[in-house]
């Protein structure tokens, strides 16, 4: 059941010093990505698929979709330790959804580490399947 005093709205640039902090608790930076740079980029680019939710004034989750004309993509999903099992997550996904396909989008991919065991229970129990695919990076 979703705590029904969640605001789920678009990030404003004052709520960068809690939107990196909630990362940082979440475990989602990591040395090789500048956060504040990864959120400028974003700023820029699509901030209409950029997303915090709010309970009592205070940012307990974000998440960050894409849409590149084939593809939607999912990154910093994060929902604040005391917050979770309690369905949030699940709101999250829904309105990155439904913000994805209003653009055409026919399917979403997100890359999670293999070690990651409860973040992958967490998109299988949305309806998540594993693709038969080997994912690769190139830093530019
Ligand atoms: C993944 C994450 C966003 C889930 O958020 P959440 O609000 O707790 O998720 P929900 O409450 O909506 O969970 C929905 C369902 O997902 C599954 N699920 C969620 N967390 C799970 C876990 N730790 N283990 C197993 N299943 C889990 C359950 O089926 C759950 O339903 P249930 O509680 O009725 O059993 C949260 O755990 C998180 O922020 N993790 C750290 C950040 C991270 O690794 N993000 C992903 C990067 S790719």
């Amino acid at each position: 059941m979703t705590d029904p005093q969640l605001l789920i709205r678009l990030y404003q640039p004052a709520d960068e010093v809690q939107v990196i902090d909630l990362w940082q608790r979440c475990g989602l930076t990591v040395p090789w990505n500048d956060p504040q740079q990864d959120i400028q980029r974003k700023v820029v680019f699509q901030p209409s698929l950029f997303w915090v939710g709010v309970i009592d004034g205070r940012i307990v989750g974000t998440l960050m979709a894409g849409y590149e004309g084939r593809r939607g993509w999912i990154n910093y999903l994060g929902v604040a330790p005391e917050y979770r099992r309690i369905g949030i997550g699940r709101q999250w996904m829904a309105t990155a959804e439904a913000a994805l396909q209003e653009l055409g989008c026919p399917k979403i991919n997100l890359q999670v580490r293999s070690s990651n065991t409860s973040v992958i229970a967490f998109y299988r129990s949305l309806g998540f399947t594993m693709d038969e695919v080997v994912s690769l990076g190139k830093h530019l």
